[in-house]
């Protein structure tokens, strides 16, 4: 197994970055505006050259939103680029209308209009914000952000830092992003890789810690297609919550941690490395690994370890006691590069895969390829539904629904934490149940977002 002292730069990297950022409160004034245009920054190591983003605010990541559990959302989303778009809040479980989805609950925003977003904010927890339109395109550009909100009484932590992992696919020579986003490979394969590595956009993102202070890490898989799977050296703790959910009992953070592709999870972390060291949050790639973000310890915050924290809040449960009566869904994955599909349907009518591929298709829910009239499934107002999920391919894949949370029902049938999004690796099945309580179209996909892009896109309907 992987040795937890073997954390290594990436080349290029090394040099330390000395701005960090700001973790700032937006004003609460009526509707900020939240910008979405084209902008250079210097996402690569310092010597190379800029790169040219489409972020929120000029920036990429975009700026923090961040608010009290309860208050509400509100953003003028002005577009300025050269494409339509709009703007999802990843994992809020709030109004249909305001979801963001193109195509499904509102029309996409032309270059040079608005639209505004206005939202509860009714979970506690870390979210993101992304573009919801040609996203595998957008997202990949930079449009996201992060989605804090705030527990009403602040947990026992000593500091609160967003870690936003993200990869681009950027040429090295002049910096910019690479504009091959339906790259037939990557559509049919694992999706779209990128060749530099970014932590809140900075290529080696560095935050001075002291001894034994405490730090609530917030971390977001924001890739379009990479699983970070992620250990930590000199830093010790609890996992609170998994994709804004707080766990009913902390865990010890495990040897290693998987993210897919649009999940979070929140630790409590001690810093356990001595005055002079540095603590890091590594990443495992083929073995390897590397330094995701680093923490130089100076000082000291007390001169012991405080004891276990208690957990987090709990959100709003949804009320699974319906189960045994649930509505039985099935979804079945298909497609991909060795999966073997035929043909499927496509906006309607049967299609080989010849004609699949030609318009940029490779993947089927159900045989059923990309967004359809009817939804996967239309439930009642607190119906709950069971679903069978099979990936039948050779990938992995991170199936997100929008609008409410399920549990994965363990082996023994036990439902574990609550989650927006399901890894699932090759060949596996899981059982995902959910209370049908929150009306309205929601969007059903894989979150590695070349895969939505060519057929992995449904919905589900809450009536
Ligand atoms: Cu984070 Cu439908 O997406
Ligand atoms: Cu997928």
């Amino acid at each position: 197994m992987l040795s937890r002292r073997s954390f290594i730069r990436a080349s290029g990297g090394a040099a330390a970055m000395a701005a960090l950022p700001a973790t700032v409160a937006r004003a609460k004034a009526a509707a900020p505006e939240l910008v979405a245009r084209e902008d250079a920054v210097q996402l690569l190591p310092p010597d190379y050259p800029e790169t040219s983003v489409w972020g929120y605010d000029g920036q990429a990541p975009g700026p923090e939103i961040r608010m009290m559990q309860g208050d509400r959302i509100a953003r003028r989303f002005v577009n300025r680029l050269p494409q339509a778009s709009s703007v999802h809040w990843h994992g809020l479980r709030t109004e249909n209308a305001m979801d963001g989805v193109s195509g499904l609950t509102q029309d996409a925003v032309p270059p040079g209009e608005s639209f505004d977003y206005d939202l509860a904010a009714e979970d506690a927890g870390t979210f993101w914000y992304h573009s919801h339109n040609r996203s595998a395109e957008q997202v990949a550009r930079g449009l996201y952000g992060p989605l804090i909100v705030d527990e009403p009484t602040p947990p026992d932590v000593d500091r609160d830092v967003t870690l936003m992992l993200d990869d681009w696919r950027v040429d090295p020579k002049t910096g910019q992003i690479t504009q091959d986003f339906d790259a037939p490979h990557d559509l049919s394969h694992g999706g779209r890789l990128g060749n530099f590595i970014s932590t809140n956009g900075e290529a080696a993102y560095q935050l001075p810690v002291r001894r034994n202070e405490r730090l609530r890490l917030r971390i977001v898989n924001a890739a379009n297609a990479r699983l970070f799977t992620l250990g930590l050296q000199g830093l010790d703790g609890w996992l609170m919550a998994y994709d804004g959910m707080p766990v009913t009992s902390p865990e010890p953070v495990p040897e290693t941690l998987t993210l897919g592709p649009g999940q979070r999870v929140d630790l409590f972390v001690d810093v356990i490395a001595e005055e002079g060291e540095e603590a890091l949050l590594g990443r495992i790639d083929q073995s390897k690994g590397y330094v995701q973000a680093a923490f130089p310890v100076s000082g000291s915050a007390s001169t012991n370890r405080r004891p276990a924290p208690d957990p987090l809040p709990p959100n709003r449960t949804p009320d699974l006691a319906g189960l045994a009566d649930a509505a039985t869904l099935r979804l079945e994955m298909s497609g991909g590069a060795m999966g073997g599909m035929r043909e499927a349907v496509w906006k309607g009518a049967s299609r080989n895969a010849g004609e699949l591929m030609e318009n940029s298709q490779f993947w089927a829910f159900n045989g059923l390829v990309g967004m359809t009239e009817t939804p996967l499934a239309r439930l009642s107002l607190g119906q709950v539904a069971r679903m069978t999920v099979v990936n039948d391919t050779v990938f992995p894949h991170a199936m997100h629904l929008h609008g409410m949370h399920f549990r994965v029902l363990a082996q023994d049938r036990t439902p574990e934490p609550l989650r927006d999004t399901l890894l699932t690796l090759r060949g596996e099945t899981h059982e995902i149940v959910f209370a049908a309580d929150n009306t309205g179209r929601w969007a059903f996909h894989c979150h590695m977002l070349s895969h939505a892009a060519s057929g992995m896109m449904t919905w589900i309907e809450v009536t």
